[in-house]
């Protein structure tokens, strides 16, 4: 999910894949490194932490090459540090390899690799891989691309790898399935990289692989074929973008392309988890804890802010299927409150960076009172991580906005998850109804970008109140905590006051504040509690409230209430959330924009509050 740049050409490569690196800092990362081969000789520099710290470490060593493979590590399989930074070798020291994604299927291979003597420096899941290919290149006496062909026909995962053969220096392997990989064609050379960043100040012609394709780059010579051998032709384009856009993507804001990445992070917090087919699902982080979980008095959620409102989500979601009693709490106040917690207690602590300083602290304390502590988070390694006993990576990718969204539904995905893992160890839920929860969540991602094709129509909602003072925000169940979010993703994005309300708890105060300024927003797609929450929307009106409501595809009743009306895909009330925080998450972000502020970094905001 990181950061990939190569080289092969006439000029000396270090100095060109360490700029790319810089080029692709944005994307965020934990470690980075890089493979040079001269002489016949692989050398590798590889730190964790900043380029800047990779760059200290090579300095004053050989870095004369005129190829070369560099990589940012975002962590999924093996904590940071330098033994986990890519590249990665091969058994024989021969081959060097740089991978973003994940390969699912990892742990199988290595079972195969260890029974057939081979040994690991690091805990990823790319290393397997690259000894996987040398292991059928010594096997099958063939060629490397031949190998790598062999070998990416078994693997199950995303990746681009990019690979180095001290046998073959003139030649750069690459390949890529479900994440980016770009090829920058210059006079004599050749560039790779994650995005064209890195390669726009050397060439704007370019190629972007496909899915399944092999690369073979020599200095004036680029072969593409597909996993099959059969030679493609490249189209090669113009790049008309300039850089500020492609670290965006294109998009205006890193907020909006975060909103739009969310099926891909999704489905990504699902992968080699969530298996609908086979109607099973795996969370190696909750193994040893499963009968712990099964066996609990009480959940205890931890969390700040964002994903506060996940846990309450998760309250929900693992009350209705494991029964269960949960208690969401702020980090913040439970820590400070001398809690009743102990023996037989289960803490959820969950962060989208992994250091908020009061959910760290929360954790320490009922950890010193014997709880079990369990992560959900989207740092692999982080301190929240480590303290955990166990847990869930979210695989949201870095998220660079101070506004969390792609984090907050990946945890949303995952809290789910764990439910439904919690419920099937209990024995509280029933097959057809896990399957069936299996199935709705395997389908979200595609709900979410079919939810993400109302951007236009909430750009224009956004505009007709972007003035207004005030916001108040209502839901019912599932939806009461997507209330709260869409409040805050508001105000901390066009410092417009906003507040989030259980819908039927309006009349016990808020409703005071309803009149023809106030925009109320409704999260009322079909659910158990619908008919209860077109009563609140009629109370609304009745005192002249503007009313925009989300709601589901197919309603009737709200669309001819509503003043505003943005239609969601239906799903199962325990993953609609999922979906209908998407247009809430829109309209902050166009609301903000239209008043020209800076959506990514909002005042006053850091993205990871590390002080308490
Ligand atoms: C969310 O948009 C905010 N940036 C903030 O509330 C955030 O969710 C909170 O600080 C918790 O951060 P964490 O998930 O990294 O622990
Ligand atoms: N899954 C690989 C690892 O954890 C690659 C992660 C990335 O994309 O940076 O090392």
């Amino acid at each position: 999910m990181c950061g990939i740049v190569a080289y092969i050409g006439h000029r000396e490569a270090y100095p060109v894949v360490l700029k790319g690196l810089k080029r692709l800092e944005y994307r965020g990362y934990d470690s980075a490194g890089v493979a040079l081969l001269n002489g016949g000789k692989l050398k590798v520099y590889k730190k964790k932490g900043k380029v800047a710290e990779m760059e200290e470490y090579a300095m004053g060593k050989d870095v004369k090459s005129h190829i070369a493979i560099a990589h940012t590590r975002w962590a999924t399989h093996g904590e940071p540090s330098d033994r986990n930074a890519h590249p990665h070798l091969s058994g024989d020291g021969k081959l060097a390899m740089v991978h973003n994604g994940i390969i699912e299927n990892y742990m199988q291979l290595k079972q195969e690799l260890l029974n057939k003597g081979h040994q690991f420096s690091s805990d990823t899941d790319t290393e397997v891989l690259i000894h996987f290919i040398q292991e059928i290149k010594q096997s099958n006496d063939c060629s490397t691309e031949e190998a790598v062909r062999i070998a990416l026909k078994r693997v199950v995962g995303a990746y681009v790898i990019v690979i180095v053969d001290e046998d073959n220096p003139g030649t750069l392997i690459a390949a890529r399935k479900g994440s980016p990989l770009v090829i920058g064609v210059g006079k004599g050379e050749h560039f790779l990289a994650s995005d064209a960043s890195p390669i726009v100040e050397y060439t704007k012609e370019v190629v972007y692989v496909n899915d399944y394709e092999i690369a073979i780059l020599r200095a004036d010579e680029l072969i593409l074929k597909n996993i099959s051998n059969e030679i493609q032709t490249p189209y090669i384009q113009k790049l008309d973008i300039e850089l500020a856009a492609i670290e965006k993507g294109g998009y205006d804001h890193f907020m909006l392309k975060e909103v739009f990445e969310q099926p891909q992070t999704i489905f990504d917090s699902l992968r080699g988890r969530l298996d609908a087919k086979s109607g099973t699902l795996t969370l190696g982080g909750l193994r040893e804890h499963l009968d712990t979980l099964a066996a609990a008095r009480r959940i205890i959620i931890v969390a700040c802010g964002t994903s506060w409102h996940a846990g309450l989500v998760a309250e929900y979601i693992i009350e209705e299927l494991c029964r269960i009693p949960v208690e969401v709490e702020y980090a913040s106040e439970f820590r400070y409150r001398n809690p009743v917690v102990g023996k037989g207690d289960v803490i959820i602590a969950v962060s989208q960076s992994g250091e908020t300083a009061d959910t760290l602290v929360a954790m320490e304390s009922a950890k010193e009172k014997g709880a079990i502590i369990l992560g959900v988070c989207n740092v692999v390694g982080s301190s929240i991580a480590r303290l955990s006993n166990g847990g869930v990576y979210t695989h949201a990718g870095p998220e660079i906005g101070v506004a969390s969204t792609k984090a907050f539904t990946a945890q949303l995905a995952v809290l789910a998850m764990i439910a439904l893992k919690i419920a099937q160890a209990k024995g509280s839920i029933t097959e057809q109804r896990f399957q069936h929860l299996l199935d709705e969540l395997h389908d979200v991602s595609e709900k979410v970008a079919t939810a993400l094709l109302l951007n236009d129509q909430v750009k224009v909602i956004a505009e007709k109140y972007k003035d207004a003072r005030d916001f108040l925000y209502l839901g019912r169940g599932y939806n009461f905590p997507i209330a709260l979010e869409g409040a805050l993703k508001l105000k901390e994005i066009s410092y417009i006051h906003a507040e989030g309300y259980p819908a039927a708890e309006m009349k016990h105060g808020p409703i005071a504040l309803v009149d023809e300024n106030l925009p109320v927003v409704f999260v009322a797609t079909k659910d158990s509690y619908y008919e209860k929450i077109v009563s609140n929307i009629q109370e609304i009106k009745a005192r002249k409230g503007k009313v925009i409501a989300i709601t589901t595809e197919g309603d009737a009743m709200i669309p001819s209430m509503a003043d505003d009306v943005i239609v969601v895909p239906e799903a199962d009330e325990l993953v609609a959330p999922i979906i209908s925080v998407i247009p809430l998450q829109l309209l902050a972000y166009h609301i903000g924009v239209s008043k020209g502020f800076d959506v990514d970094k909002p005042r006053n905001l850091a993205k990871s509050v590390t002080v308490e």
